[in-house]
C-alpha cells in the first residue's frame, strides 16, 4: 500500500478520530456505562421507530455512544428527484444524536440497492460521474465535521465471487467500472478531509461455501484501492451473522490482521444474528447467539483494536430480520442485544465484555 499523510494520521488518532465532540465527552463522563467502554458501541436507528417509541431513544441514549441511520441517508430517502436533496429525516436523527451526546455514522453514499426510479435515466458515463460526484459532495459537505465516519461504498462484492476481481453489478459499476470506487473515496475526502472513509461489506466472516471467495474479492478491492492511493481509512464488517455458523477464526483473523498492518481501521458496522434456523427455545437461542457474537468479537479484537462496534438496531422489536429472515415456526426473531421489551439479553453482556464495560 502507499502510505500517505492521511493514513498515518488516522492510525495515530485511533478511535478518537470520530469519537468525541465536546458534547459526547460530557455525556460520556455523566454516563458511567458509556464512560467505561474502551470500544465505542452504537446501534442503527430508524426515525419512524424513534418517533413512535420513547423506549427506543432512551435505550440508545443510555447504552450507545454512536448511531447510524437505517435508511435515512440512502439515495431512496435523500433523493426524491434529480435536483432535490431531502435532508429532513437525516437531520432529525442528527439532532437526536446531538441532543444525547452521540455521534452519527454516515450510511451510505454508493450502494447498488435503494436507488430511486429516476436514477434509471442516468445512462451514460458522463451523467453517472456528474450524479455521483454531486451527490457525494453535497451530502458529505452538509455533515462535514458532524458525521465523522462514512460508509462510502457499501456491498461492492457479489455474493458468489468467481474471481477476486469480481464486483457486484450496479448503476455505477455498469457505467463507470472500477474507477467509480476511487472516485467516490476521493470526492468524499475532498468534501470532508477529516472524515473517516470506509468500505463496508457482509458475509466475510465464515470459512465454508462461497464465503472465502467473497472475502478474497473484498480483500482484492481493499488493497487495489490502497495501492491506487485512494483515501480508504477503514473497513466495515457488517456481520449479519448466519446463526450458529462457525466464525472462521483463522481466515477472518488473518484478514483483519492484514488490514491493521496496512494502517486500515476495522469497524463492525451492522451486527445482528439471523436466528431463523436456530432452535425455538428463546433461552437456548439467546445462548447460541451470544456465543457466536463472542466468537466474532474475540476473533476481530485478537487481530487488533476494534474502532467501533454497531448493531443493526438494538431491540428485537425494531429489526429488519423478521422481514427478511422470518422463522418458519412463526416465533418472533431474537437477533439483537435487547429483547422486544428492552430487556438485556446475553448478546448485550457479550458486547459489554468486549467493549470494556464490565459491571
Ligand atoms: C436495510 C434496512 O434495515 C431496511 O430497513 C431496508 O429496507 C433495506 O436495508 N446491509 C446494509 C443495510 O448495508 O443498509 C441494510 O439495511 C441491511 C443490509
Amino acid at each position: 500500500m502507499k502510505w500517505n499523510r492521511r493514513n498515518v494520521l488516522t492510525s495515530c488518532l485511533g478511535a478518537a478520530a470520530f469519537a468525541a465532540t465536546p458534547a459526547a465527552a460530557n455525556a460520556a463522563t455523566s454516563s458511567s456505562w458509556k464512560a467505561q467502554r474502551r470500544v465505542p458501541y452504537g446501534a442503527a436507528l430508524g426515525l419512524a421507530d424513534l418517533d413512535s417509541d420513547p423506549r427506543l431513544g432512551a435505550a440508545i441514549a443510555e447504552l450507545c455512544s454512536l448511531i447510524a441511520p437505517v435508511d435515512e441517508l440512502k439515495w431512496s430517502r435523500l433523493r426524491p428527484n434529480a435536483s432535490t436533496f431531502a435532508f429532513e429525516r437525516a437531520d432529525s436523527l442528527m439532532s437526536f444524536a446531538q441532543r444525547n451526546g452521540l455521534s452519527m455514522r454516515g450510511h451510505t453514499l454508493v450502494w447498488y440497492a435503494s436507488m430511486p426510479e429516476w436514477t434509471k435515466a442516468i445512462d451514460t458515463p458522463a451523467k453517472a460521474e456528474r450524479a455521483l460526484v454531486e451527490h457525494i459532495e453535497t451530502v458529505v459537505s452538509r455533515y462535514r465535521g458532524r458525521i465523522r465516519s462514512w460508509d462510502v461504498v457499501n456491498e461492492a462484492i457479489p455474493d458468489v465471487a468467481r474471481r477476486p476481481t469480481d464486483r457486484r453489478p450496479s448503476l455505477w459499476f455498469e457505467l463507470l467500472g472500477d474507477r467509480h470506487f476511487a472516485l467516490a473515496f476521493r470526492t468524499a475526502a475532498a468534501a470532508d478531509p477529516q472524515a473517516q472513509l470506509a468500505l463496508n461489506e457482509y458475509d466475510v466472516e465464515f470459512g465454508d461455501e462461497h464465503f472465502p471467495a467473497k472475502r478474497a474479492a473484498f480483500r482484492n478491492l481493499v488493497f487495489r484501492l490502497l495501492d491506487a492511493g485512494a483515501p480508504l481509512h477503514a473497513v466495515g464488517l457488517q456481520c449479519h451473522l448466519r446463526g450458529a455458523k462457525a466464525i472462521d477464526r483463522d481466515g477472518l483473523g488473518r484478514f483483519v490482521g492484514e488490514l491493521h498492518a496496512a494502517g486500515v481501521k476495522v469497524l463492525i458496522t451492522e451486527l445482528d444474528v439471523l436466528d431463523n434456523e436456530l432452535p425455538p427455545s428463546p433461552l437456548e437461542r439467546d445462548q447460541i447467539v451470544a456465543r457466536q457474537v463472542g466468537d466474532l468479537l474475540a476473533t476481530v479484537t485478537a487481530a487488533g483494536p476494534l474502532d467501533a462496534v454497531l448493531t443493526w438496531g438494538i431491540s428485537d422489536r425494531y429489526s429488519w430480520i423478521p422481514y427478511m429472515f422470518p422463522r418458519r415456526d412463526g416465533l418472533p426473531n431474537r437477533p439483537l442485544p435487547l429483547d422486544r421489551d428492552f430487556g438485556r439479553k446475553p448478546f448485550m453482556q457479550t458486547i459489554d465484555r468486549f467493549t470494556g464495560r464490565t459491571a
